[in-house]
């Protein structure tokens, strides 16, 4: 069966499958049947994706904001039915070219897999997900039955991403790390996360999480508020925005906070796995503090959704 990889990210959802990976901005707006159209001299912007669901329509992705009344706060805590979030994914879905029968895995937030609700979390993502899904985007009427739906924490996918192949059998170079404990850095849009592995299993200790995200490298850099978090984000995205006057500050922040959590004991790591859309911007200030044992993997923004893929491999192959 088809496997499907889905990160939602707070900044941008992933999906990682067997034709490539995708991402598209965590952008929902509502349509509110308003055009504005033939303003003499402005040419209208091509619209974003549009989702017709049983429950309205939607814009997602790219623009989404610009074309209709925007949802904010997406909480991937409770990805757990919402309209928006089926917007959202089925968005992801009709961009990632996935329909008929699929096998998802699906990353959370460290915090939603951590205490007393957790279980109820993982129980309710999972009766979100599977069962049959009806949608129409880009003009027909798609469908896609999720079979069965695999959840674990987001940096569970860095780690195997770290350590598998794209067929989920572990890389012969790196088996003998896995006994050892491996620290993990997630730089996301909002949340900076923190966990320590060993065996593939979570380090209770030095784990924790805290919204020092690039959300707040963006803050810095409009003290005024004259921009969205979206819209600074999406200039960072496109490489058009100059992050230099508040990036010592932030790098301090971040520096701090994980002296806070890890103190000495990022020593004992073998290996110190950095990823999210911070570490392209933090991997040398890392580097230069984890005196060569960091790692950055080649697509850092990528590399959580593609260790879920490489997770769900290696049990598909256990069967
Ligand atoms: N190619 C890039 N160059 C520079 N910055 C980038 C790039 N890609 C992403 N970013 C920035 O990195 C930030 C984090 O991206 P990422 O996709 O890892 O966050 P997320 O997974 O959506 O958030 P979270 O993990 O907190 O839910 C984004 O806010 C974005 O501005
Ligand atoms: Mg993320």
């Amino acid at each position: 069966m088809k496997l499907v990889a889905f990160d939602p990210g707070y900044g941008a959802v992933k999906v990682f499958h067997e034709g490539g990976s995708f991402q598209m901005p965590s952008a929902v707006a509502v349509d509110g049947g308003r055009r504005v159209t033939g303003m003499l001299g402005l040419r209208a912007r091509r619209p974003p994706l549009e989702v017709a669901l049983p429950e309205g329509r939607f814009f997602v992705g790219e623009g989404a904001h610009d074309w209709g009344r925007p949802v904010e706060s997406l909480d991937f805590e409770r990805l757990t039915g919402s309209p928006e979030m089926r917007a959202l994914f089925c968005g992801a879905m009709t961009r990632a070219g996935i329909e008929g029968e699929a096998e998802l895995v699906v990353g959370l937030p460290v915090e939603a897999m951590s205490g007393p609700e957790a279980p109820g979390t993982i129980q309710a993502v999972k009766a979100f997900l599977r069962g049959v899904w009806i949608w129409s985007a880009e003009g027909h009427e798609r469908r896609l039955e999720v079979r069965e739906v695999l959840v674990t924490g987001q940096p569970a996918g860095a780690l195997f991403d770290y350590f598998l192949d794209m067929d989920g059998q572990p890389l012969p170079e790196r088996r003998g790390e896995f006994a050892s404990e491996i620290g993990i850095i997630n730089i996301g849009m909002n949340t900076l996360d923190l966990m320590a592995a060993r065996k593939g299993e979570l380090v209770q200790r030095l784990t924790g999480g805290e919204t020092l995200g690039v959300r707040r490298l963006l803050a810095l850099l409009n003290p005024d508020g004259l921009y969205t978090l979206a819209e600074l984000d999406a200039r960072l995205r496109r490489k058009e925005l100059d992050v230099r006057p508040a990036l010592p500050i932030w790098t301090r922040e971040v520096l701090g906070f994980i002296e806070r959590q890890w103190g000495r004991g990022w020593r004992r790591f073998a290996r110190i796995i950095a990823v999210g859309g911070g570490a392209l911007l933090l991997g040398p200030a890392l580097a230069e503090r984890f005196e060569g044992k960091l790692f950055v993997p080649d697509d850092p923004v990528i590399s959580t959704a593609r260790g879920l893929y490489k997770l769900g491999r290696q049990r598909q192959r256990r069967g």
